[in-house]
Formats: structure tokens, sequence, C-alpha cells
């Protein structure tokens, strides 16, 4: 019996591309925090730097734009780096500007909406040695800098995101101390988090200040924590006051300028309301069981049975992408996937991966609910981060060294997926035969 054949099709106009950021592909950032903290011994995977990255800084970004081009996207989304277009607190790098405009007209030339983000990860030297975000000048600081970009990009680009994954920023330096500066400190960390707040609704009012119609929003990593053993109370728990700080506080705080507290909220107006559209981040999810011997009073795994990625910490677990553009609703704008994907090199889970969200994605939009595109994380590898050039995101390999570009099965069957626009069985038995159970439940194994 032949197998019956499904196309899941996706609204017309809707956005297909990848996400990428600054200092993660440019190479050559020698002014931020994470250039300082990758010459700190032991801070990253290898011994690895960010170097030359993906060589967009000299002009690789052409060659990378092409490729999404060709292969069918029509968004991507990029950041700007502080540092370079702000080196000093008095004085701006017009020739950087100059370089970004050449990037998002070129995205524009071939057809992709640009989406940029002003924030990612990264801050410019001189802002740390003032404190950086534990600095209450710090929003009013990063607004200045936003309404400069956005005064010289408003041209090309009407959809900001203001900042990329507060709620990572902060556990991962404030708590965890794995990215810069390194904190362990959880007081710290609040007054981190709210800052960040302030600073995504200040740059919020400096945007429409300059581009009325701009669309603005911020992105958040949003991570499902369940609780381990759902009959024990205080996993339960657990998990939701994990999920309340990590999910739900800046979703919150930009979608109504409330601020939680530890019990209940508090109106703040400096928080917002200041959003026009809202960026989920999805990979995985996680279960949490209470630990009293952690200091976090955690212990977390992967759920059972769930494939993993190439290091193991990364499940495939897709219908938590579901349940965060369920989520997400609650916040009353347009939703955008602005990243998903998986660190493996040798693609042997990606394509299942890639299908098995979309095809979530598929479901939610099925829903009527606002999810407006699908970014996939991303274009070609990339320094990531604590694992330096260790995990591998790409739909294209990069050999470093060389700086050759090696497509990965995955990049012909996202392209298939954006040229058509759906999601089509017969293109998923081709590249992903593991993902048809999932799209045809007991008809694929018959
Ligand atoms: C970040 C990216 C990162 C990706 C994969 C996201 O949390 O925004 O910069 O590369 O995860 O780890």
């Amino acid at each position: 019996m032949p197998m019956p054949r499904a196309v899941y099709t996706f609204p017309r106009g809707f956005l297909w591309g990848t996400a990428t950021a600054a200092h993660q592909v440019e190479g050559g950032n020698a002014n931020n925090t994470w250039a300082a903290w990758e010459q700190q011994p032991g801070k990253i995977a290898n011994g690895d730097t960010a170097g030359r990255a993906c060589e967009w800084w000299q002009g690789r970004w052409r060659e990378d734009f092409d490729r999404a081009a060709e292969a069918g996207q029509n968004a991507h989304r990029l950041s700007v780096e502080w540092s370079r277009i702000q080196p000093t607190p008095d004085r701006w790098d017009e020739d950087a500007l100059e370089h970004y405009r050449q990037m998002v007209r070129g995205l524009i030339q071939r057809g992709m909406t640009p989406i940029v983000t002003l924030h990612h990860f990264t801050d410019p030297l001189w802002l740390a040695e003032r404190g950086g975000w534990e600095n209450p000048e710090t929003p009013g600081l990063f607004a200045v800098f936003v309404a400069k970009v956005v005064e010289a990009l408003r041209a090309y680009v009407t959809r900001w995101c203001t900042i990329n994954e507060p709620n990572v920023y902060t556990a991962l330096g404030y708590v965890a101390g794995v990215f810069p500066p390194g904190k362990q400190d959880i007081r710290i960390a609040m007054k981190v988090a709210e800052r960040l707040a302030q600073g995504h609704a200040a740059a919020y009012e400096a945007i429409h200040r300059v581009q009325p119609e701009a669309q603005v929003g911020l992105t958040v990593y949003y991570r499902p924590m369940r609780p381990a053993r759902p009959w024990f109370l205080p996993d339960r728990v657990l998990a939701r006051v994990e999920g309340r700080w990590f999910n739900d506080y800046f979703a919150v705080a930009a979608a109504s300028g409330r601020r939680l507290l530890p019990v209940g909220s508090r109106r703040d107006r400096r928080l917002g309301p200041a959003l026009d559209w809202f960026g989920l981040n999805y990979y995985t999810t996680e279960l949490v069981a209470f630990a009293f011997r952690r200091p976090d009073f955690a212990r977390r795994f992967p759920p059972k049975g769930a494939p993993l990625s190439e290091h193991g910490e990364l499940a495939l677990t897709p219908e938590g992408l579901f349940a965060g553009i369920r989520w997400a609703q609650r916040f009353g704008v347009p939703i955008l996937v602005t990243e998903n994907g998986v660190e493996d090199s040798t693609d042997a889970l990606r394509p299942r991966y890639l299908v098995e969200h979309i095809h979530q994605v598929w479901r939610a939009v099925n829903f009527n609910w606002r999810v407006q595109g699908y970014l996939h994380w991303t274009l070609v590898d990339n320094f990531e981060w604590q694992r330096g050039w260790t995990w591998r995101y790409g739909l294209w390999a990069l050999d470093v060294a060389t700086q050759r570009r090696i497509k990965r099965p995955s990049a012909d069957l996202y392209a298939a997926i954006c040229r058509s626009n759906a999601l089509d069985t017969e293109t998923v038995a081709r590249y992903a035969p593991a993902a048809l159970d999932a799209l045809l439940p007991g008809v694929a194994a018959v």
C-alpha cells in the first residue's frame, strides 16, 4: 500500500529564515566583554576563541546571505555589535554603522526581511568597566545607543529585537557564572534582571520616537521545566518557581509593566508595557527534581527516552515548542520563533529535529495562534560561546581554518520547506524518515 501523502501548508507571507549574532559570526571583535572573557584560561571549551569567526566583518556575509536566499529564506535575524558602533562612550563609529547598513540592504536586495537584534550577550568593555547592567545608568545608555542605530538603519529595518534572552544573560552571567562577568550572586542577578527589563522598555520608547512604525520586541529563551515526579509536591513547586523566574519574568515585564516578586508582582512603569511582538527561542525541555543537597535545590535531566543531541544536553522534545507558543499567546502580541536548532556536527538528528519542530509550529498556526515565522539557529556553524567551536548548530558546516562552508543535508531539507512554504511528507520521507511517525502517526510504520 503506498504511503499517504500530507502537505502541511503555512500562511502566505510566513517568515522563514535563520538567526545569527554579531560576536558569533563577525570575527575580529576585540572591544567587548566576550573577547576579554575568551582570553581567560578555562572559560571556553578547548581554549577556543571567536577569532575570525565566520569572517562576516570581512565581507563573507555576502556569500552567506546568497546561500540563505538561494535556499528560499525570506528573513534573517542578525545582531549589531555595540562595541563597534560606540567604541568609547564619547565616540560613534560611522564606518561601522555604514557596514551594518550595507548588510541590511544586502538582505533586502536578496528578498529577505531583516530582523535586527540590538543586544546579543556582548557589552562594550567601557560599559563593563562602569558596572555593566548592575549600573542604574545602563538602561539609559543602551537607549542612546539604540536610537543611534535605528536612525542609521531605519530606511531598511522596521522589525527590532531589543535584547536577546535577557534571562540567559542573567542566569549564566550572574547565577551560574559561565558567561561574563562570571558572578554567582542571586541578589545581583535580580538587580541585573530589573535593569535589563528597564533597558528593554527604554529602548522600546527610543525606537518608537525615531521610527513610529517600528515593530519592537524582545526574545526569551523558553525552557519548559517539568516536575520529574509529578506526584511529588516539591518537584512541582520547584518546576513552577523556576519556570516563573526563568521563562515569565521578562515577558511579563515587557507585556504588562509588572515586575514579578517572590510572591505576586508589582506595577513598574519603567518596565512597560513595551511590546509589539514576542520572540520565542526554543531548544529543549527539561525535567527538574527537588534535591536538598544542591545549591539550587535542583537536579535536571532530559525526559526519558527522548533522543539526545551530540553532546547529550538537548533532548528532542518538539511538543515543548507548541507549549511555548501557547504560553507566549498570553502576552497578546504576534509571535516569531526567533531561534530553534540543535548542535549536531554530523547532521544525525537535525533533519528530524527540524521537521518535528516545524510540524509543531504548523499545529500552532492551525489554532490561529499568531505565529508569524520560524528562524532556525543557525545558517553556518558559529562561535558557540562557552562551548567554543565544539558545538555545531549550522545548516552549513564551517571549516574554521579555511573558512570553507560545507552543506549539511539539513540545508536542502530546510530549503525545500522554505521554498514551498510547506512541510511535505514526501520531502520528509527523503530527508528525515524518522520524523514520519510524528507527522502520520501509526501510518508510517505500516
Ligand atoms: C543564543 C545563541 C546560541 C544558541 C545555541 C541561544 O541561547 O541566543 O546565541 O548560540 O542559544 O546555544
